[in-house]
């Protein structure tokens, strides 16, 4: 199997000089990048605007939080657009990166960086206007024990989401669930802690393929 075929173990994949070979991969820069793209158009998309009231960019520039940023793919994207970026990492081998990434960027102001686990965000509430996730979220679970620690922690997750979007905030997560009951899990995560919204999976036929959970706050 080749390298890019490989499924992603956390955090080992990400650690160390698999951290240097993340940073260097081609493959991965252009894979991250087109992935922030196409989220940020699901960010814009319709079907959110119809779902109750549909003024939420009416006070860009957004503040925007990349769960999960990595080494800054995903983020270099963001901050180029002109969104005020929160990128939040859980390791240092990732997020220390972005930091070298920022020094170069001429709007660097518009750019946080937290070392933290998306499960435990230090934000206050209702101060970020949207978030994004990619290639990250899934890995939120990987400490539970059971699926009910699973539930358990998807749902405080998305619960403490939740309190730190500002009204009609919008979250686009990117994805590769393992099988339906891991969709479905983090789905009603999201739709039983005050989010409406959408599953779009890039191959309808593929149970474990690249899924994205277009979100509004209600
Ligand atoms: C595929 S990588 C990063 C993708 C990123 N979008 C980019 O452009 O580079 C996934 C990242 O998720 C991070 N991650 C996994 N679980 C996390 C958690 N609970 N809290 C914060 N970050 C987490 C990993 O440390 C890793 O850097």
């Amino acid at each position: 199997m080749s390298k890019h075929d490989s499924t992603p173990k956390f955090p080992d994949s990400y650690l160390g000089n698999n951290s240097l070979d993340y940073d260097s991969s081609i493959w991965m820069e252009r894979n991250q990048k087109k992935t922030t793209l196409l989220c940020l158009q699901y960010l814009y998309d319709e079907r959110l605007d119809n779902l109750e009231k549909s003024d939420f960019l009416k006070d860009e520039p957004s503040f925007i939080l990349d769960l999960g940023c990595g080494t800054g793919y995903s983020t270099e994207i963001l901050v180029e657009r002109g969104f005020k970026v929160v990128g939040i990492d859980v390791l240092h081998d990732m997020i220390s990166k972005v930091k070298h990434k920022k020094n170069l960027m001429t709007n660097q102001n518009n750019l946080e960086l937290i070392l933290a686990d998306i499960n435990y965000l230090p934000l206050r509430n209702s101060s970020i206007s949207h978030a994004i996730s990619i290639s990250a979220y899934n890995f939120i679970t990987h400490r539970a024990e059971s699926i009910r620690d699973k539930v358990k922690i998807a749902h405080n997750t998305a619960k403490n989401l939740h309190k730190m979007l500002k009204p009609d905030g919008r979250v686009i997560i990117e994805f590769y669930p393992k099988d339906d009951n891991e969709l479905e899990m983090f789905a009603s995560s999201f739709n039983t802690n005050g989010f409406n919204g959408f599953i779009v999976k890039q191959n309808p036929n593929q149970k474990s393929g690249q899924t994205f959970l277009l979100l509004k706050k209600r």
